[in-house]
């Protein structure tokens, strides 16, 4: 069922917290895209999960926090990981940091790893939903495995059914593309997923550069849901075209002509807010597949081009 939830209602978040409480799901906005939660203190939510979404289990969930506080139970945090949260919390930054020995977390949110993610999401009804039950949310965004994350509650909907979860309707999400995930266990600060917040803002608050996990050669993937194969839409992708060959639906960017443009004025912010929204539009039996014009690969275009490369892998 979905329900809209600007405002929020007591009587919606009543409904809400009754639902988690007694293991179920409940889909929310959070300023990235729509996270599928359930108490992440409890097994058999965390389990339901994973089965809502046909994730494969050795991917670890995010734990999503109401406050420092909250995120300070169930993890260890050191200076650089204080640096950052204090700077961009609440906010599309994900931090990977050492589990607490006595962290009341279930074993299976972080897929038998020693860390664990934690995020304070920046949105009102998600902060509230937290803040209301109290406990952490295990959250990954609320699409099957593999495919387009959804940055609205229809899209939630579409993906999950109807009924997989209470659906908490808070419009289209301000950021579009998942938060950036920021390794910090460790002897130096690695990227594993770039996303909503740019490299350029960590790396300057941090005062170094930071390397992507993703392209150290010859390493296993650190972030285990790091799959080549993930965003894809039905039709195949293909990257950095000029034009769209007979058949194919073309997404812009910039000026020019195209099927649906992210930002004909070339801004990367609202690139990364209407892409997944347009991919999912252009996957339609009416064109053969999607060509993409390029993005630059710096700020948001980085999380754009990762998932796009995504999007345009061969599949599994
Ligand atoms: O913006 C977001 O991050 C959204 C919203 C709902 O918060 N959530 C999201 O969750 O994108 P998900 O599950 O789709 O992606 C979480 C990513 C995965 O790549 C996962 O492998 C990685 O974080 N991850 C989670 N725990 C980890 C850990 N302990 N170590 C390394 N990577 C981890
Ligand atoms: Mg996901």
């Amino acid at each position: 069922m979905t329900i809209p939830s600007a405002p929020l209602s007591s009587a919606t978040l009543d409904q809400a917290v009754r639902r988690l409480a007694a293991g179920g799901l409940v889909a929310f906005p959070t300023e990235t895209v729509y996270g599928l939660g359930g108490d992440a203190t409890n097994d058999a939510a965390v389990a339901g999960i994973f089965a809502a979404k046909g994730r494969p289990h050795f991917n670890p969930l995010i734990a999503h926090v109401a406050d420092h506080a909250a995120a300070a139970a169930l993890v260890l945090f050191e200076d650089w990981a204080w640096t950052l949260a204090e700077r961009f919390w609440p906010g599309p930054l994900t931090l990977v940091l050492p589990r607490r020995p006595d962290s009341p977390l279930s074993l299976l949110v972080s897929a038998g790893l020693d860390s664990v993610a934690v995020r304070m999401p920046d949105h009102p009804v998600a902060l509230a939903l937290l803040s209301a039950y109290g406990r952490p949310l295990a959250a990954p965004s609320a699409n099957r495995s593999g495919a387009v994350s959804p940055t609205t509650a229809a899209h939630v909907a579409e993906s999950l059914g109807p009924d997989a979860a209470l659906i908490l309707d808070g419009g289209p999400c301000r950021v579009g593309v998942e938060s950036t995930v920021l390794d910090l266990t460790g002897p130096r600060p690695l990227l594993l997923r770039p996303g909503g917040l740019a490299l350029e803002a960590l790396e300057s608050v941090l005062g170094t550069r930071i390397e992507s996990a993703t392209i150290l050669p010859g390493t296993a993937p650190r972030a285990p849901g790091m799959l080549a194969s993930h965003y894809a839409p039905t039709l195949p992708v293909r990257l950095d075209a000029n034009e769209a060959a007979p058949g194919e639906a073309l997404l812009g960017f910039g000026p020019g002509p195209a099927t649906l443009n992210l930002s004909p004025a070339g801004n990367l912010t609202e690139a990364a807010a209407n892409l997944f929204a347009m991919l999912r539009a252009l996957d339609h039996p009416d064109f053969a597949a999607i060509a993409v014009r390029p993005i630059p690969e710096r700020d948001l275009g980085r999380a754009i081009n990762d998932r796009l490369r995504r999007a345009a892998a061969p599949r599994g």
